[in-house]
């Protein structure tokens, strides 16, 4: 199956300016393409069941799912301003090629793209992406040209007005998707003793349940910590559901088990419309390959004359902070087993966290990527074998973004750690979209 291509692409979208445009990390990419052996999910796009398709009649897999290849395979326009504005004209037929059976999807609370990117991998069409951050909306724009992203608060938005941008008429949309954040519900926030029910945030998933009721998609995929379960806005969300129609059912997954070479648990619940009944075994992983940081880092050019930003950030570090790196022994090694002398003052005040300043092992997934993952002070962030913390571009492998996946770093490493931190592994959500598109959706 082709998709359908314009002859002629915009030259800002085409796969040789883009190379020009992001020249380092099309060097990374290459490097891993060349060197890696990462496997693409045997299930990730099946042989009767053709997913999308390049150019050349290949499916699209992420390591494929570079940006020359979304340049080249998706050639829309990119409006770059329209999100800002609501547009209330009747909407220009965004998606020409979609008549050719693909399902649809609109991903709210949207962030850098990592669900998106896994549920493209997986077939689907991404019409529309809602995100209220700029930085994590342009990086979701770089990615995903062809989705028609909005800058907004999602409390601001209505769903009629959502389908109208995206084209779509109510009931037809085939998957609404949203990790709303999550920070308000984290076990370490309630460790620190923040409140879980009080934190603003967590209002947002109301704001969901809202929009599945004016939308009304055949099915929803919500992502969140585990905490989630144990709030009452959970229960109202569930409630909510069953009233409105729809079946559904959740279970808490974890990362490593679908090929995500991280320790990362997550709560997914699958809403289906029409009281349908949810597969009992709709997020079970199948014929994964384990992964670790050897398999997804090891192959790496040295970081800081790489070529690509992500993975050549310069960091500083006082020399007393760079000493107790040092001296903390290779391979996992941790803040306990370094000597006493190169303890930092607050450490030696604080028995705590007892990751901080850990190095990650080369034969075991990482710990969690989180929105601090550039710093080691803030968790088990050290590379194996270099005296440094991981770079941008090692942290968004071990989520499994695409090699060549860009991140804007106009304003600062912090923010690209954050987007990478937040984002949901692309490859987890892939297997999950996959049998959601082949066995309920089809
Ligand atoms: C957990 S992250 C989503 C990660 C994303 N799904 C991914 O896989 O990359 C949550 C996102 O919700 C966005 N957000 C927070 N409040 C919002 C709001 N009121 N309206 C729209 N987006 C919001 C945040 O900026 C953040 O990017």
């Amino acid at each position: 199956m082709k998709m359908e291509t314009k002859q002629n692409p915009p030259p800002h979208q085409s796969a040789r300016c883009a190379h020009r445009r992001w020249p380092a990390s099309r060097s990374v990419a290459r490097h891993l393409e060349d060197s890696i052996a990462v496997p693409i999910d045997p299930c990730a796009v099946s042989a009767d069941t053709p997913g999308p398709e390049s150019e050349l009649g290949e499916p699209l897999s992420l390591q494929s799912l570079t940006e020359p290849t979304i340049a080249s395979t998706f050639r829309m326009s990119v409006d770059g301003d329209r999100s800002r504005r609501p547009s209330f004209a009747a909407p220009k037929p965004r998606h020409p090629w979609t008549a050719r059976s693909m399902n649809t999807a609109i991903d709210l609370f949207a962030g850098a793209g990592g669900l998106s990117t896994g549920l493209r991998v997986a077939g689907f069409d991404v019409r529309g992406a809602v995100e209220l951050d700029p930085t994590s909306a342009a990086t979701y724009r770089a990615n995903h040209p062809s989705t028609h992203v909005v800058v907004r608060d999602i409390r601001s938005i209505t769903g009629p007005w959502l389908l109208r941008e995206v084209g779509l008429e109510r009931g037809e949309l085939d998957l609404l998707t949203g990790c709303p954040p999550c920070q308000g519900f984290s076990s370490l926030r309630t460790r620190r003793r923040a409140t879980r029910s009080g934190d603003p945030r967590n209002d947002l998933v109301q704001e969901v349940l809202r929009l599945i009721r004016s939308i009304r998609p055949r099915a929803v995929v919500l992502e969140n910590v585990p905490g989630l379960a144990q709030n009452p806005r959970f229960s109202l969300l569930r409630s909510g559901l069953t009233r409105s129609g729809y079946s559904h059912d959740f279970t808490v997954v974890d990362a490593t088990r679908y090929g995500v070479p991280q320790r990362r648990k997550r709560l997914v619940l699958l809403a289906l419309r029409g009281q349908r009944p949810v597969p009992v075994d709709w997020a079970a992983p199948t014929g994964i390959v384990f992964r670790t940081v050897r398999d997804t880092i090891a192959q790496l050019p040295p970081a800081g004359g790489s070529g690509d930003p992500l993975h050549d950030a310069p960091e500083r570090r006082s020399r007393n902070v760079l000493a107790r790196i040092q001296a903390t022994p290779k391979d996992g090694g941790s803040r306990r087993d370094v000597p006493e002398e190169f303890a930092l003052d607050c450490h030696l005040a604080s028995d705590g966290y007892s990751d901080v300043y850990g190095r990650m092992a080369w034969d075991s997934p990482s710990p969690t990527i989180t929105s601090g993952c550039h710093n080691p002070s803030k968790g088990r962030f050290l590379h194996p074998q270099e005296d440094r913390a991981i770079t941008l571009r090692e942290a968004a492998l071990l989520q499994t973004f695409p090699p060549s996946y860009q991140f804007d770093l106009s304003r600062g490493k912090e923010h690209v750690a954050r987007q990478i931190g937040n984002a949901f592994p692309p490859r987890l959500i892939e297997p999950i979209a996959t049998r959601l598109a082949q066995e309920v959706l089809s």
